[in-house]
């Protein structure tokens, strides 16, 4: 077992920032969430961290002149939480190699789609994965599938496929803390 300091990142209303903190607060997830930073001052996420007494941090992308200003702040303020895991927990902003190298193999995030994926597919999902220097390119941890339905809208089907969000991100949360994920190459097996 390791010990574990979650940093989650996220840019909205946070619901798989919940599902995780229900995790935690369950004993599921053996790992204390150290920080939660959000690059949009409204972000709900920050509301649902800061009445869980979670310290929550607002690190607002138009602050700074440049994206690597930006990642710095972001790493400045891991570090100073002393995160050993990244979680990226709807963070949509794409990450420079600046930040995934100061985090190799520790950032973990949640995609809403099979990936790869293609139009018109008859199943979808979600899938969490590794972050490398490439886009939803790292290794596979999980993947959930769900139907895509005669009649379905954008809103059922991002529902139906959240609910499996909600499942595997915490699962593949405490897969990584208690040691259990082996990357080979593009393959991640679980012990
Ligand atoms: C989730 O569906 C997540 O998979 C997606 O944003 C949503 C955030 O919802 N992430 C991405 O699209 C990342 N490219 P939440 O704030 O309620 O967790």
């Amino acid at each position: 077992m390791r010990e574990e300091k979650l940093g989650i990142l996220c840019s909205g209303r946070g619901s798989n920032l919940a599902s995780i903190i229900e995790a935690v607060e369950r004993g599921d997830i053996p790992a204390e969430i150290a920080v939660v930073i959000a690059d949009k001052a409204d972000a709900y996420a920050l509301e649902r961290a800061r009445e869980k007494g979670i310290p929550a941090v607002p690190v607002i992308y138009r602050d700074y002149a440049e994206r690597a200003d930006f990642e710095r702040a972001l790493l400045k303020e891991l570090q100073a939480h002393r995160v050993t895991l990244v979680v990226l927990a709807g963070f949509m902003r794409i990450l420079s190699p600046i930040f995934v190298h100061a985090y190799t193999g520790r950032i973990l995030n949640i995609h809403p789609a099979l990936l790869p994926s293609f139009p018109g597919v008859k199943v979808s999902g979600c899938t969490v994965h590794f972050v490398d220097e490439g886009m939803d390119s790292g290794p596979i941890i999980m993947q959930a599938a769900v139907p895509v339905l005669e009649g379905d809208t954008e809103e059922t089907l991002a529902a139906r496929v959240l609910e499996q969000e909600h499942r595997i991100f915490p699962a593949s949360i405490k897969l990584y803390v208690e040691d259990r994920l082996r990357t080979d190459g593009r393959k991640v097996h679980i012990l």
